[in-house]
């Protein structure tokens, strides 16, 4: 066989890494409130080609059909390849999948008429873990990073009439990733999220930030004579900025909210940002309790976004978490991204009520979406449903630490989760990381991403998973990361990792900072159904237990403020593999995959519900 002069090149190099393309392309961009503009789907059926050796990238994005007389045969063929759906893991889509990593092309057609004098942008939901992106044969984008949502300029590639696109996804997992090699997760690889198409007036709004300013409301009482005034009135100051792509100096914009007849206005300075400050009277403030969501119009010159958008502020007052200005308790689960039922990634309005609404049921007011940005619909259905989110970028357990490429990669991600989901009422903790080892080149990665959080969002709390040592009976919060953060939180399993559940009514805490405590993780697991004595590991009771003791023990911890037990529901993990047990599954989860409530789910749901457990103050 006679090898093209490509695919010589790419037999000689790391295969996974290689892509043929030298053309530059325009990096993806992040655009605040995609979801909320209006935007042509290209969900549904895609063709795909499974490419183990990375075959493709020398022709596959081409999308070639054999001509009569060619003179080399064209060896893939999408519109007689078989499909997988969109959005949607591979991995659960075809058993001979489940276990593949590497790269998957895929391949839609479909008819557009642009408007003229506008960008159209390729909007990804999700694509894990690496992705290129051409439209018509021609490279628009690459991106890394299996969490997070990036638009691709599409403007000069698409047509007026027929065109495709094509995606190559790759899961392979790396070393310099983030996350790297080792997660207790299942590698779901695909285009996972929603994929669209959004088209913009040349000048358009790329990000925007709305929300409650911290500062008191101010207070105007009536002295009789303003006949608008009666008593008094309590006036919220509502902050935030504009940017506008392709803005000019002096141009105006403009944030409306109808409902409070509140409307602020702001002018542009030359790199397209203008500060927009709104008074807004009788503003209902959004809370679990009344997840208060307001219509926003922002409007600059063609371009106008319509959003849903709650206002409450978060702050901390030494160790007390403070939801708009009143102590609060989190009372919270761990959640995953993944469907229950059908399994693989979680994506849809239905998947997010489903989890969202075991967690109401359970007694929370507050959950932790791990170990990776969920995305907007996720976060959609929080903000409806009210609760407050621990949103956490994939830093997870020892990444390369002293690689200034993966730092950047961080960032990027970072960038790509506050910058999309900076406006949502319900996130109210930025975390950095999980589970990372205490050395100094961590430590200084992470108080990097910290700044970098803060700088991109002041408005909320930064916080991270720590691990906690053993001295004797006593656990110690005292990793030096702690300084970095807002908000500490620890990840214990005494009872199931460590110990016997009756281990923690001797368990005594010692948290070397004044700052609120999270339990970010605690727990056991259990085979839904399978019942016997309380010490009799993977039981129903056994994992009962140990919440009972847990509970007794957080309600010895003075600055303890919120709890995400690990985990609502069962999870697929390729580290778990005990046979009759396990089977792939990890199973500290409340609830089954297939939807079982498990005793532990009920040992917390009654001290949520009535309130046994934890102190605001
Ligand atoms: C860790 C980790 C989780 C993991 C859990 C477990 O703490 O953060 O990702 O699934 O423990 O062991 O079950």
């Amino acid at each position: 066989m006679v090898l093209p002069a490509a695919t010589l090149v790419l037999l000689g190099s790391d295969l996974s890494r290689a892509q043929p393309s030298v053309e530059p392309v325009r990096a993806p961009i992040v655009l605040t409130g995609a979801d909320m503009r209006p935007a042509v789907s290209l969900d549904g059926e895609w063709a795909a080609i499974v490419d183990p050796y990375s075959n493709g990238f020398s022709t596959y994005f081409r999308n070639l059909k054999q001509q009569p007389g060619d003179t080399r045969p064209i060896e893939y063929d999408f519109s007689k390849s078989p499909t997988l759906k969109v959005p949607g893991d591979w991995n659960t889509q075809r058993e001979s999948l489940l276990y593949y990593e590497g790269p998957v092309w895929y391949e839609r057609d479909f008819t557009y008429q642009p408007k003229g004098h506008t960008h159209i942008f390729l909007h990804v939901g999700a694509a894990n873990y690496r992705s290129w992106f051409w439209v018509n044969g021609k490279k628009v984008c690459e991106h890394e990073g299996g969490y997070t949502s990036f638009n691709c300029e599409v403007t000069e590639a698409i047509h007026a009439g027929a065109n495709f696109v094509v995606a190559a996804v790759d899961n392979t997992r790396l070393a310099e990733g983030v996350p790297t090699l080792k997660t207790d997760w299942w590698n779901y690889g695909g285009l996972t999220r929603t994929v669209s198409l959004i088209e913009v007036p040349e000048a358009f709004i790329d990000q925007y930030d709305v929300h409650l300013s911290r500062a008191p409301e101010t207070e105007i009482t009536s002295h009789g004579n303003d006949p608008g005034i009666i008593g008094s009135l309590h006036l919220a100051h509502i902050d935030g900025w504009i940017h506008v792509e392709g803005g000019k100096l002096g141009d105006k914009v403009q944030v409306e909210i109808p409902e409070l007849k509140s409307k602020g206005t702001g002018v542009l300075t030359a790199e397209g940002r203008a500060q927009i400050f709104l008074v807004a009277s009788n503003l209902e403030r959004w809370s679990p309790e009344t997840p208060k969501l307001y219509k926003v119009k922002i409007s600059a010159g063609q371009d106008e976004i319509e959003d849903l958008i709650g206002f409450r502020t978060i702050e901390t007052h030494g160790s007390q978490i403070l939801l708009n200005g009143k102590p609060i308790f989190l009372r919270g689960v761990c959640i995953h991204a993944e469907a229950p039922f059908r399994g693989g990634r979680a994506y849809s309005d239905k998947d997010a009520e489903t989890l969202l609404g075991w967690a109401k049921e359970l007694g929370a007011n507050y959950v932790r979406l791990a170990h990776y940005p969920h995305g907007e619909t996720m976060l959609r259905a929080a903000d409806r449903m009210g609760l407050l989110v621990w949103s956490e970028n994939p830093v997870y357990w020892a990444i390369q630490f002293d690689n200034p490429k993966v730092l950047a990669k961080a960032e990027q991600q970072l960038d790509e989760e506050i910058e999309t989901s900076r406006n949502h009422a319900a996130i109210i903790l930025w975390s950095m990381a999980n589970e990372t080892p205490n050395n100094e080149a961590r430590t200084r990665f992470i108080a990097t991403l910290a700044d970098h959080a803060r700088e991109l969002d002041p408005t909320r709390l930064i916080t991270a998973a720590l691990l906690v040592r053993t001295e004797g009976h006593t656990k110690i919060v005292d990793d030096p990361l702690g300084k970095a953060l807002d908000v500490i939180g620890a990840n214990e399993y005494v009872g199931w990792y460590d110990q016997a559940p009756e281990g923690a009514d001797t368990t005594e805490w010692r948290v070397d900072y004044d700052k609120p405590l999270i339990m970010s993780e605690f727990g056991g697991g259990a085979k839904a159904g399978l019942h016997g004595a309380e010490n009799e590991r993977w039981t129903e009771e056994y994992q009962a237990n140990i919440y009972r003791h847990q509970l007794a023990m957080f309600n010895r911890i003075p600055q303890l403020r919120g709890l995400s037990a690990w985990i609502l529901v069962d999870f697929r993990s390729p580290t778990r593999n005990l046979a009759g047990i396990q089977d792939g599954f990890n199973r500290k989860g409340l609830i089954s995959d297939q939807g079982q409530k498990k005793a532990a789910f009920f040992v917390l749901q009654k001290a949520y519900l009535d309130k046994t457990v934890g102190k605001a103050e």
